[in-house]
């Protein structure tokens, strides 16, 4: 296409998109104006306001762990050591050391790094291992089991994140997790109903019984306390050795007579090369705010900034939150950005990942040339992008600040809730069902309905593709924001909202979180959202247009984040959907 034709796409996306803004402008809530008696908000909780430092996670417990490290002087990066830590042991479904995950960090100064702990493929990992002489899938192997795992890299992550950055000792690190392991914890509603969910499970997958699973199959309750001996054991080895007191010795026999005895694939040569890795942050501006998140092999930082690429032009502001063409536009560019995801994201150690390319202005511009405010695109006429060059070949987020403005963000995750249900005998910690993040065949999709193409194909001591985002946004080169939620494929809409909600509606940090949140990932073809979080005139507005919508049971994200206020106090903001609880001093 030559300048003149892009010139008039360009021309004729403006004018579109100021006749839908003289049609739709009805102010800053449209949602409200168009029925005032329905709330946007999943709930009314306030922020929590402190001005020498916050921390936003998952479980109270672990953010008062955080906050203590604090008040010790420690910085930002020991209470996300604590904190990774103790989340795996207060909230097992998602918190770990049989995991992996992202680590964001940016220091007072102002400079970015970036830590890649995510699970590697087992060394004897290969692409059909999870099919059948048919070459069909096997249900469940990917996701179930000893085989659903990858080689875990949260204390690898923890250990390099202390040893460049740490203030504290790293044993003072490990006690509060040893402490919480070994007194107990007393469980929350949804942890007691996250364990009675998996106790048939456990019994399948595991040779013994484990504190996880109550004798008899009795039902967990609210205020039940659940004690972590052999957890706390390992806890110990790694207070004791660092990395070693988990890739060697006795921890890692465990582990790996865990994976003979259930066929798994991880050896001692698995863990002894595990290495999490240092990357170059992924860096992108919207309008006046820079935005520092992860780069590849998590797709959530290249989609997110596709995404507020895509959105920049319209005045999302002045059409207010919720309203159709508001909806619209991040609709149509969720869809365009998931199909790249699938075609072209992967582990940038096995495959070359067009990262410039697909978040270049040219490139955006020609991915949005057929959009059209009268009609939904559709999915499979849209597919991923062209780029010429290109050869085709439960999870828990927390965010930190300290006193002297240093942010951390970390996704950590054993994908889905309580991993492969394995608990790794002796050693009392649930291992990871990662191996279900890479596409297990071409075109299949993953627990998420996400699809993935040769890029995210598995292959030995391959990094399985990811959706976290860990975020950190700045406004005029000081500290803003700090920003991440689980929640599989919808991590990276969610993000997404939840940072526009600030910048262009206004919101305070927890209203953000609060906020309703809605869902479009290219296939299927469909928009999910929350129950509540569109009118009926905008749902009929959007279906007359040809959008599929689909109202969701469940609810989406679990945001933990972190605003810094005009004044330069820090909001934390949790997300009332789960445990998650902000603390400040
Ligand atoms: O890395 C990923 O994208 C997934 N393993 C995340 C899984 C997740 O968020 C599940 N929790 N709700």
């Amino acid at each position: 296409m030559n300048k003149l034709s892009l010139l008039l796409v360009a021309v004729s996306v403006s004018i579109n998109a100021f006749c839908q803004e003289v049609k739709e402008n009805k102010g800053f809530y449209q949602f409200l104006t168009d029925d005032p008696n329905q709330k946007p908000f999943y709930s009314d909780r306030q922020g929590v306001v402190a001005s020498n430092g916050m921390v936003a996670s998952a479980h109270p417990e672990a953010s008062k762990v955080g906050i203590d490290i604090l008040k010790k002087g420690g910085n930002a990066t020991d209470a996300a050591v604590a904190v990774q830590f103790a989340l795996a042991v207060v909230h097992p479904s998602a918190g770990n050391i049989g995991g992996g995950g992202f680590f964001v960090y940016r220091t007072r100064k102002g400079k970015n790094y970036t830590l890649d702990f995510r699970e590697k493929a087992p060394l004897k990992g290969h692409k059909d291992m999870y099919l059948d002489a048919k070459g069909d899938v096997i249900p469940g192997l990917s996701l179930t089991g000893h085989l659903a795992s990858g080689v875990p890299g949260s204390v690898d992550g923890m250990v390099e994140v202390h040893k460049k950055f740490g203030n504290l000792p790293w044993n003072m690190l490990l006690q509060p997790a040893i402490d919480l392991a070994e007194k107990g914890v007393i469980l929350t509603a949804k942890e007691a109903t996250g364990l009675n969910r998996i106790k048939n499970d456990l019994l399948k997958v595991n040779s013994d019984t484990t504190y996880f699973r109550l004798p008899d199959g009795r039902e967990w309750k609210a205020g039940d306390l659940l004690v972590q001996k052999d957890l706390g054991k390992t806890l110990r080895r790694i207070q004791e050795k660092g990395r070693a007191g988990f890739y060697e010795g006795e921890t890692a026999a465990l582990l790996v007579a865990e994976m003979e005895r259930g066929k798994g694939f991880i050896t001692d040569e698995d863990l002894n090369q595990y290495h999490s890795a240092w990357r170059t942050p992924l860096v992108g501006q919207y309008k006046d705010y820079k935005l520092i998140t992860m780069p590849p092999v998590s797709s959530g930082g290249v989609a997110l900034l596709q995404l507020l690429k895509f959105v920049e032009p319209y005045p999302l502001k002045r059409w207010g939150w919720h309203a159709d063409s508001t909806i619209q536009v991040m609709i149509e560019a969720e869809r365009r950005v998931y199909a790249d995801r699938a075609k072209f994201l992967g582990d940038p150690d096995f495959v070359k990942v067009p990262v410039r390319e697909l978040i270049s202005p040219d490139y955006l511009k020609q991915r949005w040339e057929d959009f059209d405010f009268n009609k939904a695109s559709e999915s499979k006429v849209v597919k991923g992008g062209y780029i010429p060059t290109y050869e085709s070949l439960e999870t828990t987020h927390f965010s930190i600040v300290d006193k002297e403005g240093n942010a951390v963000s970390v996704t950590t995750t054993l994908n889905g809730g309580y991993g492969s249900r394995v608990v790794v005998k002796g050693a009392g910690f649930f291992m990871n069902n990662e191996m279900d993040d890479f596409s297990i065949k071409p075109g299949v999709p993953n627990m998420f309905g996400l699809i993935g193409s040769e890029a995210n194909a598995i292959a030995p001591s391959k990094r399985m593709l990811s959706s976290m985002t860990p975020t950190i946004v700045e406004k005029g080169k000081k500290l803003y924001m700090v920003v991440g939620t689980p929640g599989g494929s919808t991590i990276i809409t969610s993000v997404f909202q939840t940072i526009l909600n600030v910048l262009e509606h206004g919101m305070t940090m927890q209203e953000s979180v609060n906020a309703f949140k809605f869902h479009h990932q290219w296939l299927p073809d469909k928009t999910t959202f929350e129950s509540g979080a569109f009118t009926e005139g905008v749902i009929q507005r959007l279906q007359s247009r040809g959008y599929i919508l689909e109202m969701q049971r469940n609810t989406i994200g679990r945001m933990d984040c972190i605003l810094v206020r005009p004044d330069g106090t820090l909001e934390g903001g949790s997300d009332p959907r789960g445990d998650d609880t902000s603390v400040g001093y």
